[in-house]
């Protein structure tokens, strides 16, 4: 199997996340064919939020180029033979299984066997998607993040029948967009990120529902400690600052009674359950008024961008000794 990369990308699924990959690629100098069955998506929702999302990278100073620049090179559409001359074509649909399936084959029926299909799913295994499909190595997982055109983070991850030496190349491609993205070899549920931050989750729940902390204790305390450092390295690299010494010492005794629940506490259920969606709905973990979930929202994306500022000057000051000595 060889890649064709011709700078035509395809989005199927223009909600949040379509939306957010599409302005990243398109400052990323790519093509774009946009395509949703839903037609206020393809009207107006999905075109307002990526003009948006532009204008914000133009005012916060990620390009020079205005909103009208790059628009010149997005087609939206409800037709999915418009993916025809694609390279490769990403699903950004809900989480759902079934309904992502009937998406893999209306795509498979327009694009030629070679075109590299890819999933934004969270978490379901890239083994059981590629499965569903008609060439099941040309199948991999390409895993954003929110914001995508500011973050740098994205996983490529191969299923059992996917080539690493196409994902490796996914890699690289995927370096020319601003991302530092890293590549999951061997399919696991989850992949990296998920696992480590859902083994977070599942703790935190663990001392609000045993009545340890609340929830405003939980929040306050993982942005003051992991929330410092996480930007500027990583957990390894952490244990290697502070003394690894003093970890593994602690391990052997914290280990055995960290949570290791198997089902959806109580807590996240019942607002779940009763509709609540945090900020979008104004009911959460927290209630919003909706002068208040504006305001989280704005300064989220604000806050993305400064912490892009940061990291990257912070980067810059470090790539000598990690190109020297091992990958950072
Ligand atoms: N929200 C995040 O921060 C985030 C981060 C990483 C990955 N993801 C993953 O990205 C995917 C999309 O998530 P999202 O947050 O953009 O969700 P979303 O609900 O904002 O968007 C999903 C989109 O799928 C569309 N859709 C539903 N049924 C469809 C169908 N049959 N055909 C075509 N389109 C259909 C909906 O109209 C909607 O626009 C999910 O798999 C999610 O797990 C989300």
């Amino acid at each position: 199997m060889i890649l064709k990369n011709n700078s035509t990308v395809g989005i199927v699924g223009l909600g949040l996340m379509g939306a957010s990959i599409a302005a990243a690629l398109l400052l990323n100098g790519q093509k774009v064919v946009a395509v949703s069955p839903i037609v206020s998506d393809v009207d107006s929702s999905a075109p307002d939020r990526i003009k948006h999302s532009l204008e914000v990278c133009l005012k916060e100073g990620l390009t020079t180029k205005t909103p009208d620049e790059f628009l010149q090179n997005i087609r939206y559409t409800s037709d999915y033979s418009h993916l025809k001359n694609c390279w490769l074509v990403m699903e950004c649909v809900s989480e759902n299984l079934a309904i992502k399936q009937e998406v893999f084959k209306k795509i498979e029926a327009c694009v030629s066997d070679e075109v590299i299909m890819t999933s934004n799913t969270s978490a379901m295994p890239i083994s059981l998607l590629q499965n569903h499909c008609k060439v099941p190595e040309r199948f991999f997982g390409m895993h954003w993040d929110e914001p995508a055109y500011t973050s740098p983070f994205l996983e490529i991850v191969c299923g059992e029948k996917s080539p690493i030496k196409i994902g490796e190349q996914l890699h690289a491609i995927a370096t020319t967009w601003g991302k530092e993205p890293t590549l999951v070899r061997k399919d696991i549920r989850g992949f990296i990120t998920n696992r480590i931050m859902y083994a977070m989750y599942r703790e935190a729940f663990n001392l609000v529902e045993g009545g340890y902390a609340t929830v405003a204790d939980v929040d306050r305390a993982c942005k003051n400690d992991g929330g410092r450092w996480m930007a500027f390295c990583g957990l390894f690299r952490y244990m290697d600052l502070t003394g690894l010494q003093a970890y593994h010492a602690v391990m052997k005794d914290l280990f055995p009674e960290l949570s290791t629940q198997k089902t959806v506490p109580k807590l996240i259920d019942d607002i779940a359950k009763a509709g609540g969606n945090g900020v979008t709905n104004g009911h959460g973990f927290y209630k919003y008024t909706p002068e208040e979930a504006k305001k989280w929202k704005e300064n989220f994306e604000h806050f993305a961008f400064d912490l892009n500022r940061l990291s990257t000057d912070y980067a810059k000051k470090m790539s000598d000794i990690t190109s020297k000595n091992n990958p950072g």
